[in-house]
């Protein structure tokens, strides 16, 4: 069953439904302001930091679902009226039946329209590009035959800032609320502790002159009332209440008479402000916001004119921003995915990490080492200058022995210290993103970019340092079979071999109680011996280059990695190779897991995925060995588990994977982020069916079918889905912010499409399913446009590429003579 449907031409997404099996949701916002949005306006909005600066409160795990947003209402105010005089445009939180109904989450906006009793509503929420503010743009229209008499209510309630602090720090925060309130409440200011350290504020405002306001929370609502049913609005009389402690909120009552077919549009917007420390108030000894610097870009926003420009603005952004990539095949489900959404959701994870959405509070993670360096490799052609920017950040936490803070604080850039370090795969993703940023930009210099380590000041070391220490990291603790010691873990935050954790909510990612040296992991090995070859590769072109870049490194020679690739290699085969598929670690009393020896967990998906990317069995026959097992053991219809068997207890040795039930999350879900790892691991042995019949499997428009099972939004990935051995088989959780959304990218276009960088140009080397014919595409690559068109000639995946109509050897395009600015491209396809 559906709940709405794609409009690929608008690149938007409809739902015809307000109760969607879960929130679905979208983001505003794609520089320094942020907000997440439902379809029923829910959500809540922050500036850089989720934590601490949230400016709306939002309740997480509340019943009903989805409590908090942007919420306006609509009061008949004409008093002969039957049935309910109120409700809300957008369903929540009144839920009143409305006639008609319709969400359209767009690039960066969301419009909800909706109808009831012949007024028609339509709301276009935004965030202008290059401002802290979104816009509320409200459009009401009178379908009736006679003159409506209408009050709309808008409603924010501001969050005290550190979100974890609004949560739990009553006792102080009822007393320190504080509001201005200006031209009868057209400009609401939210200043709570500007007095004391902050300077900056929140204001709401709105383009008409008000009836009335409030911004005590429990004058508008009424007491022991919710949302859904709030006094004022009831009444259709607010109290003009002032906040002093307890519940800060931005409320507002419009009135708007409408003749019959009359349409008017109601701005309002929410935004946030800083001012210069020693220009906080005016007068300058008062207690008063100086509103001098915000009170321009205010009246700016609240025209709506302007507000079309600047959405009109947004939109182009957009459409640039995915011009540089676009593709036409013979199959819809990988057109709206590469050309739209997934694309969409990597520059969504590029923002967020991993911290807020609707299964990620935005208090608990900052930006994750590993998980920023992996979204990179999906979002960097989009915006390089940003993945630069991006890199030198996480560089930046680095530690001088070559590991990193597992996270960082987006508002601070410094590592975080809660989480800490030792997690041992963190470091190894920095060598894969600052290879993807080179290959697709040539941009050498970056690598001569001064990084400190651990934010100290003169620590700073060029880049490509950095990406040295990350590899002698690995080297530096290698365990009993030579293979990499785990450390608090790998790429599954969940297998904890050090951990043996016996008390209840102890954290599994920060307790130790093993000293570490004896478990070990097969898929940092493959991890190491992928990113080991690409400093190989690295160091060879800086070698070409000369004695520009020698003079400058302590440059380690490209036979250095090569040499400690290969003994590595020897390793892995040698303790790593179960016969039928790779093993996944040794654990701390040397025992081996994922093995046929395993009676629960004896096969696991990342080694597989990670070891053939690597290169590990291409050249005799068991990358082949191996994935078959996998398609064995491991595939489902709904996707690629992470384990087999379940574990059914659980193991202290093992950690946190077996303490979830099994078939979700670590413990054998279909953990999305793996399975493109598998895809690309069929393409590099040339099984296009295959790769693709994985792809569409976890694909989630091919899964808006089975939206009541899946739950999730049908446009964007789901970190995971529920595994075999889950009663729920099928459905989805923790959708938006996962690396899945960049490996299925990377996976689709660089592997299966097979267009990708590399240093010498943009290579082409599709890999598709054997019954398609051809497929088109167009991508930007250093300033160059490349045309593309495939043509299937025969069965297989030979190439012959015609460049400008000459046929050259082998599938890179070297990269044109200056001055170029369009190539055409013919890919002759098979035998
Ligand atoms: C989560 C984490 C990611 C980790 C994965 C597997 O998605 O954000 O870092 O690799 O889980 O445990
Ligand atoms: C939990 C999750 C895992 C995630 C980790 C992040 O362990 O199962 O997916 O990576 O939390 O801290």
């Amino acid at each position: 069953m559906r709940y709405g449907y794609f409009d690929d031409k608008n690149r938007e997404y409809v739902i015809e439904q307000p109760d969607t099996p879960l929130p679905w949701i979208n983001y505003l916002g794609s520089e320094e302001y942020f907000g997440l949005i439902s379809n029923t306006a829910g959500g809540y909005s922050f500036y850089k930091d989720a934590r601490l600066r949230r400016l709306t409160r939002y309740r997480y795990n509340n019943a009903p679902l989805d409590m908090g947003g942007r919420y306006i209402y609509l009061r008949d105010d004409s008093p002969h009226l039957i049935g309910p005089k109120f409700w809300s445009p957008s369903w929540q939180p009144t839920r009143v039946p409305l006639d008609e109904y319709e969400c359209r989450h767009g690039m960066g906006y969301t419009i909800i329209r909706s109808k009831r009793n012949g007024i028609e509503s339509s709301t276009r929420y935004f965030v202008p590009l290059g401002e802290s503010l979104e816009i509320w743009e409200l459009t009401l229209t009178n379908h009736r035959d006679e003159t409506a008499d209408l009050s709309v209510f808008s409603t924010v309630e501001f969050n005290l800032w550190d979100a974890m602090d609004d949560a739990t720090n009553f006792q102080r925060n009822y007393s320190i609320g504080e509001v201005e309130v200006v031209n009868g409440g057209q400009v609401i200011y939210h200043k709570t502790e500007y007095r004391e350290r902050r300077d900056h504020f929140a204001y709401f405002a709105s383009s008409e002159s008000l009836s009335g306001f409030d911004t005590q929370r429990e004058a508008f609502l009424g007491l022991y009332r919710g949302w859904d049913l709030p006094a004022a609005v009831e009444a259709g009389l607010m109290s003009n209440s002032v906040a002093h402690g307890w519940q800060p909120i931005g409320a507002q009552q419009v009135k708007v008479q409408l003749k019959p077919g009359e349409q008017k549009k109601v701005i309002f917007i929410l935004g946030y402000h800083e001012n210069p420390k020693e220009e906080k108030f005016d007068p300058l000894n008062s207690q008063i916001i100086n509103k001098r610097y915000v009170e321009p870009i205010i009246t700016r926003y609240l025209d709506e004119n302007e507000v079309e420009q600047v959405f009109q603005v947004l939109r182009k952004h957009w459409d640039e921003l995915l011009n540089k990539f676009t593709v036409s095949t013979p199959d819809e489900h990988t057109n709206r995915m590469v050309n739209i959404w997934n694309a969409y959701q990597t520059m969504i994870t590029f923002n967020m990490s991993r911290s807020a959405s609707y299964f990620e509070s935005g208090i608990g993670r900052g930006m994750g080492f590993r998980d920023s360096n992996q979204d990179l490799l999906g979002f960097v052609h989009f915006v390089p200058e940003r993945a630069r920017e991006r890199i030198l950040d996480l560089a930046a936490t680095q530690l001088p022995n070559g590991g990193a803070y597992h996270q960082y604080q987006p508002l601070t850039k410094r590592g975080n210290n809660d989480v800490g370090s030792n997690f041992n795969d963190d470091p190894l993703w920095l060598v894969l993103a600052v290879v993807a940023y080179l290959k697709e930009t040539g941009d050498w210099s970056i690598l001569n970019e001064p990084v400190p380590y651990d934010n100290q000041a003169d620590s700073e070391m060029p880049l490509l340092e950095h990406l040295q220490r990350s590899i002698q990291y690995t080297l530096d603790r290698l365990g009993p079979h030579g293979l990499p010691l785990i450390g608090r873990a790998d790429w599954n935050d969940c297998l904890n071999l050090n951990a043996f954790s016996d008390s209840p909510g102890q954290s599994f990612q920060t307790t130790t109680n093993k000293e570490g040296k004896v478990a070990e992991s097969v898929f940092i090995a493959g991890l190491f011996v992928l990113a080991a070859k690409e400093m190989a590769g690295l160091s060879k072109k800086l070698e070409e280059k000369g004695e520009k870049f020698k003079k400058n490194f302590s440059l380690l020679c490209s036979h250095f990695y090569q040499e400690k690739v290969a003994e590595m290699e020897s390793v892995i085969w040698q303790h790593g190779w179960d016969g039928e598929w790779f093993r996944r670690a040794y654990d701390d009393f040397g025992h081996v897991l994922g093995s046929k020896e395993n009676e629960e967990g004896s096969i696991f998906i990342e080694p597989q995925g990670m070891c053939i990317m690597a290169g590990l069995g291409l050249e005799n026959d068991r990358a082949a060995i191996a994935l078959d097992s996998v398609n064995e053991y491991l595939a489902t219809p709904h996707g690629i588990v992470l384990q087999q068997p379940a574990f059914s207890k659980y193991y202290l040795h093992l950690g946190e994977i077996s303490s979830y039930p099994p078939g979700y999350k670590e413990n054998a879900g279909i953990f999305c982020h793996t399975n493109p790892w598998i895809m690309i691991a069929e393409t590099m042995i040339g099984r296009g069916d295959k790769a693709y019949d994985y792809y569409l499997r976890i694909n989630p428009s091919a899964r808006e079918e089975i939206s009541e099972l899946h739950k999730c939004e049908p446009y964007v990935y789901a970190q995971m889905i529920a595994g075999k051995d889950a009663p729920t088989h099928g459905e989805a959780k923790n959708s938006w912010l996962t690396g899945t959304a960049a490996w299925n990218y990377v996976a689709i276009t660089q592997w299966i499409l097979g267009i990708r960088p590399t240093y010498n140009g943009l290579e082409v080397a599709p890999v598709i399913p054997s019954d398609w014919d051809d497929f088109e595409a167009a991508r930007s690559y250093r300033g160059i446009r490349y045309e593309i068109s495939v043509k299937r000639k025969g069965p297989g995946n030979a190439v012959q590429l015609e460049v400008d109509g000459n046929s050259i050897d082998g599938t890179v395009i070297s990269l044109p003579d200056e001055g170029l600015e369009k190539v055409q491209v013919t890919v002759l396809l098979g035998q």
